[in-house]
């Protein structure tokens, strides 16, 4: 007898309907499954026929022939293992449902228990957009799926659980009915608070236009000055997200296998620090099955680079594309996808391999040609494309023994919360969410330079020799300076700031 049950796969970020046909009919015992399978899909013969026999059912002795369609659409990972076993129950008459409206998700251990399964919330978002009216997913997913409200979502343990579920012996509960998303949102961060950085207040300054625009930020300084210690306070000022940007995040994490058990929605702004030995695919994603890379784990949040110019050329030359485009596609023969990659970008770096390039106390030891070398390794290109550069000079005694502590982060993150809300005003009608996104279109439409500041901007072009890409950058970043003044047009006093964040001497 024929069976069709109904499960999903995950392509690049979003679900894609799988369904899973078994058919048993006489023959030599014998169990075969065709449509594209991986290795982990192969194994599901075992498992599935151990966690049938384990859950005191009965494991079909005959010739049983699964199929995953659509045949050209690769299935991976072990999420088959409870559709592929339904369909053997229902099949094999032990169990009876109308399963044309339900989708099963799960991966199945021996004695019969579910276990957890990545990216189960593109996957039930799918179910809930296809007008499916039940899905059943592993119990540890629950709270991950019931982020996905308006669809009945059944955890289920173990399979024994569900078949007494399907004979209508003891009915499982649905999750999450009652529980609103707002109570499930944990919000805690172990970023530094920026108050426990002293002195460096041109540099709080400039992480708070990057934190209220959005834009990417160099620090360059001597050894100890603090700039791993201010990149690590930023997600302490960053506005909180909106619930569809914490939906797109959780998506990256969900499909990654990274969203943390107790953690069902991102609600905290991502900050990744990868090091700088990490590989091209590590970063932007890759594998034969494409998985997102840091600049996707980013996405909405900081990707910290440290030590710059220690990552590799090709590594930083990978990032070109995706920090002007903010999503990343990847190739593989078997098809391409497209992952979100909308990060803000920051980058500490020494000015020169001894670190002490510039330094008015500490000589510097390096011979001239290292310098320049040293220097040379973050590209042009890469460097074209950053708003903010910044110098994060030694610290002096006075300013480090002094007890009282600097602005909280608190107050810096209402500034830009605000800054924030006169763009998304500003923006409501499009897509973007923050300055440093605009295209030349609404540069043109929104960067309005008053008429005093216009010759400080043609004399900064000549004089600075801007490159027509920096020329918009420093019209976005003025923006965001007004915006953080909540003034309508830029002002010269903006555009003289923004100005002073381009690159001097040391790049
Ligand atoms: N401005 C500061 N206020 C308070 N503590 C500081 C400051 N700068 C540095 N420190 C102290 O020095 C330590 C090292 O700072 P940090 O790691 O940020 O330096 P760095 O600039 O990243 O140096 P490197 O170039 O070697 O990576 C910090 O953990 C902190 O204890
Ligand atoms: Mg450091």
């Amino acid at each position: 007898m024929l069976a069709k049950v109904l499960s999903c796969a995950v392509v690049g970020l979003e679900g894609a309907i799988v369904e899973v046909e078994v058919d048993i009919s006489a023959g030599l015992p014998a169990f075969t499954i065709v449509g594209l399978p991986d290795t982990a899909v192969q194994e599901a013969r075992e498992r599935v026929r151990a966690a049938i026999k384990n859950s005191g059912l009965t494991f079909p002795m005959k010739r049983i022939t699964v199929n995953l369609a659509p045949a050209d659409l690769k299935k991976e990972g072990p999420a088959y293992d409870l559709p592929m076993a339904v369909g053997i129950l229902l099949s094999s008459e032990q169990v009876f449902a109308d399963a044309s409206r339900m989708l099963f998700l799960g991966e199945l251990s021996l004695d019969g228990s579910l276990r957890h399964t990545h990216g189960i919330l593109p996957m039930v978002a799918l179910a809930k957009e296809s007008g499916f009216n039940t899905a059943f997913i592993p119990a540890s997913d629950a709270r991950e799926a019931s982020l996905v409200q308006g669809l009945n979502t059944i955890p289920l343990k173990s399979l024994a659980e569900l078949a007494s579920h399907l004979r209508g012996e003891k009915a499982i509960p649905s999750c999450g009915a009652d529980v609103a998303i707002e109570d499930m949102i944990v919000r805690r961060s172990a970023a530094i608070d920026i108050a426990y950085v002293k002195g460096q207040e041109h540099v709080k300054r400039a992480l708070e236009v990057a934190a209220a625009g959005g834009h990417n930020v160099i620090m360059s300084g001597p050894p100890g000055s603090g700039k791993t210690m201010l990149a690590r306070s930023m997600p302490s000022i960053l506005p909180n997200m909106t619930m569809a940007e914490a939906l797109e995040v959780t998506k990256v994490y969900s499909v990654s296998g990274l969203l943390p058990q107790d953690t069902p929605l991102m609600m905290q702004r991502p900050f990744r620090s990868p090091h700088y030995t990490i590989s091209h695919a590590g970063l932007v994603g890759g594998g034969r099955w494409p998985r997102p890379g840091e600049i996707s784990l980013s996405h909405r949040g900081v990707l910290f680079l440290d030590e710059l110019p220690e990552f590799g050329h090709a590594v930083l030359e990978v990032l070109r594309q995706p920090v002007e485009d903010k999503v990343v596609t990847i190739s593989r023969a078997q098809g391409s996808v497209t992952f979100p990659a909308n990060f803000m970008l920051i980058g500490a770096m020494n000015p020169c391999p001894c670190g002490y390039y510039g330094d008015p106390v500490k000589e510097c030891t390096c011979a001239p040609g290292t310098i320049s070398r040293y220097q040379k390794r973050v590209s042009g290109p890469l460097l074209d494309r950053i708003d903010i550069f910044v110098q994060v000079p030694r610290i002096d005694y006075e300013k480090l023994a002094d007890d009282r502590l600097g602005e909280e982060s608190e107050k810096v993150r209402s500034r830009v919360e605000e800054a924030r809300s006169i763009q998304r005003e500003r923006f409501q009608s499009t897509h973007l969410t923050c300055n440093a996104e605009m295209t030349p279109v609404e540069v043109r439409e929104v960067c309005h330079v008053e008429p005093d500041a216009q010759s400080l901007l043609r004399t900064a072009m000549n004089q600075l020799v801007l490159s027509a890409r920096a020329f918009h950058r420093v019209l976005k970043l003025s923006r965001t300076i007004a915006d953080l003044a909540h003034a309508e047009t830029i002002a010269a006093s903006h555009l003289a700031e923004a100005l002073q964040y381009r690159p001097r001497t040391l790049f």
